[in-house]
């Protein structure tokens, strides 16, 4: 069985989508804990609800990234996952925790990649004026918001959208979009070629559209 760890910072939905969506489907794949670097984050709480063991690692409570980021991976290490899987997670990770995890990190981004990596995407969409946003779950590298892309997902920019209302047409499709990507990895295929391209078995379009 594929054992993930989800890390989160906040709200979590996209967490319970992953863990809702391998009950629901019966998928060969288990979430062996939920890590934040928030105690307070209300996806802690729901993840705890559902039996699922969850972990605090505060970033407060460490001098350096480096000293967080090696406490953040030996909270996970403890469950031995096959993938690490960032949902909201909020914090930058240092090269050397991308590197202990190479091949089994990936991320959900709230834009179409290589457009607005960082903060404020759906700001920066709707002040650029771009007609289609959307999400991206990549491979995660050293480089912030970027690495080898597995799926991606749009929405339209309509009439009088603003942040908010961009965001949460969004969200709907993230939610998708990650559940769909936690199937092929608990049927195993996904894999990175040779010249680090991702590659998902069997199937045609990796492309949601809404
Ligand atoms: C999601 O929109 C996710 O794409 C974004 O944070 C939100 C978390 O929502 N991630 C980032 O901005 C990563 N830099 P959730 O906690 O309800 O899943």
């Amino acid at each position: 069985s594929c054992r993930l760890v989800i890390l989160i910072s906040g709200r979590g939905s996209n967490m319970q989508t992953i863990v809702e969506t391998i009950a629901r489907d019966r998928l060969d794949a288990q979430v062996c804990a939920v890590i934040s670097n928030r105690a307070d984050a209300a996806g802690l709480a729901w993840a705890r609800q559902q039996g699922i063991e969850t972990r605090a690692v505060p970033h407060r409570d460490y001098p350096t990234r480096e000293a967080f980021d090696e406490a953040l991976a030996e909270a996970i290490d403890a469950f031995q996952p096959d993938y690490v899987l960032l949902a909201g997670f909020m914090r930058v990770l240092t090269p050397g925790f991308v590197a202990r995890f190479e091949g089994r990190l990936i991320n959900i981004h709230p834009s179409l990649l290589p457009s607005f990596p960082g903060l404020h995407t759906h700001q920066q969409a709707l002040t650029l004026g771009v007609q289609w946003h959307g999400c991206t779950v990549h491979f995660v590298t050293a480089q912030l918001d970027h690495g080898p892309i597995v799926a991606q997902g749009v929405v339209p920019v309509c009439a009088g959208d603003d942040p908010d209302a961009l965001a949460s047409r969004l969200l709907a499709v993230e939610h998708r979009v990650y559940a769909q990507v936690v199937r092929w990895l608990a049927e195993g295929r996904v894999s990175l070629d040779e010249r680090q391209a991702v590659n998902v078995k069997g199937v045609a379009t990796r492309a949601f559209l809404p």
